[in-house]
């Protein structure tokens, strides 16, 4: 990995974006990359993976190529497995298998991954290295990158966690070819999340691409494009004190459905809705344009998100109330004002949320 390669979009080649100080590599095949990183550094190493057989597969793979490994590690996971004894096991095998202060931690797999090892490896003994090579289009476009490590408790997602850095992200393109159709398509849910932030260049390129099926897309530079919102607005502010909740934008609709599902809405099906509730609050509260909104929703239809919901509303409200953003008591939205144009803390009454939760019931507006 040369430092020289800022930034390089060209369709087919490695992509490396250093905005947050650390690489992130987006390539189709990342193992070379992984390969060179590792080779650069003298410290012992553990593979740690979702247990997915693809995804153990390429962990296995990975600790062939470069002497050092201890092992693979591998746990059975998803949305609810991402919980304080999943961590406890990691850790404990972390103990097994030798690892020490000096070990490096090299995740494999998707979200729930990377937040789940991040956390392991910022708890293990006080803190280990870690690096993530991402196997969903969440985690290449979003979940690896930034920091933010934890788990779901009980009373709600993310309530338990930490801000750690990694030392490296790998987007491993490939991977998408065997991810589910279902997990591919709900993943776009965060790349539109990140065109409606950025606003035209990357919203137009996935309403021009949705008509065409997903063999046709170029995924590389559709995550390199979706990393650079997400690096460009955590560059700015790490640890969300402010600007870093844009990337909420229907998050609080997103992880109140889940919950209120007992997680039958994964997260990115959770957020396809939460856009479309972002984008219903913001009409009534006079922000967004009934035809921008339209516009979004549309994209997400083409691509056969799901946009409605037999959840209770009265459920998910109450679900809703466990949100880490919440202030004074008060829950604060991100809200679209145009496409490119997003508010963040915004208080709405209860009764207008609980509208947007009844509208969710209903067929989409003016789709039919
Ligand atoms: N920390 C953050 O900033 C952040 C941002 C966005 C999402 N998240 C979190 O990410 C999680 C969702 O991530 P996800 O959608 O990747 O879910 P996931 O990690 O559960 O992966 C989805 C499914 O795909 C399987 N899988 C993984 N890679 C595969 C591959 N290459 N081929 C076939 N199957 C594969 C997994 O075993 C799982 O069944 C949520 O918990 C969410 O809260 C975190
Ligand atoms: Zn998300």
């Amino acid at each position: 990995m040369d430092a020289q390669e800022e930034d390089r979009n060209v369709a087919g080649e490695r992509v490396v974006n250093r905005d947050l100080g650390y690489p992130i590599v987006v390539d189709d095949d990342v193992r070379p990359a992984i390969a060179d990183w590792l080779r650069a550094r003298s410290t012992p190493w553990v593979v740690v993976c979702d247990a997915h057989p693809e995804v153990l597969r390429l962990a296995r793979s990975i600790a062939r190529s470069v002497p050092g490994s201890l092992g693979v590690l591998s746990f059975a996971l998803g949305e609810q497995r991402k919980r304080l004894s999943t961590l406890e096991g990691v850790l404990d095998a972390l103990v097994g298998i030798g690892a020490d202060r000096q070990t490096l931690v090299l995740g494999v797999g998707g979200g729930v991954a990377s937040d789940l090892f991040g956390c392991a490896a910022a708890l293990y003994m006080r803190g280990v290295e870690y690096a993530h090579v991402a196997t969903t289009l969440v985690a290449m476009a979003d979940a690896s990158i930034g920091g933010k490590t934890g788990v779901d408790l009980p009373s709600g997602k993310n309530l338990a966690g930490v801000f750690r850095d990694p030392s490296a992200v790998f987007a491993h393109v490939d991977a998408l070819q065997t991810l589910p159709y279902r997990h591919l398509r709900e993943g776009l849910a965060e790349v539109l999340k990140a065109a409606i932030i950025e606003g035209n260049d990357l919203f137009e390129a996935i309403e021009t691409l949705s008509p065409h099926p997903f063999w046709r897309w170029p995924w590389l530079d559709l995550i390199g494009e979706a990393i650079k919102v997400k690096t460009m607005i955590v560059a700015d502010d790490k640890h969300e004190a402010g600007m870093r909740e844009l990337l909420n934008l229907g998050h609080t609709f997103a992880h109140g459905l889940e919950k209120a599902s007992e997680y039958r809405i994964a997260h990115g099906a959770g957020v396809a809705l939460g856009l479309r509730a972002a984008g219903l609050l913001a009409l009534r509260t006079g922000r967004f344009s009934e035809e921008e909104h339209l516009r979004v929703l549309a994209t997400l239809a083409l691509l056969g998100m799901p946009l409605q919901t037999s959840v209770p509303p009265a459920r998910v409200f109450e679900a809703m109330q466990s949100d880490k953003k919440k202030r004074g008591g008060k829950l604060r939205f991100v809200v679209p004002r145009a496409i490119g144009d997003v508010e963040w803390g915004v208080e709405a009454p209860d009764r207008t949320v609980r509208d947007v939760l009844a509208l969710m019931t209903t067929a989409p507006e003016a789709l039919g």
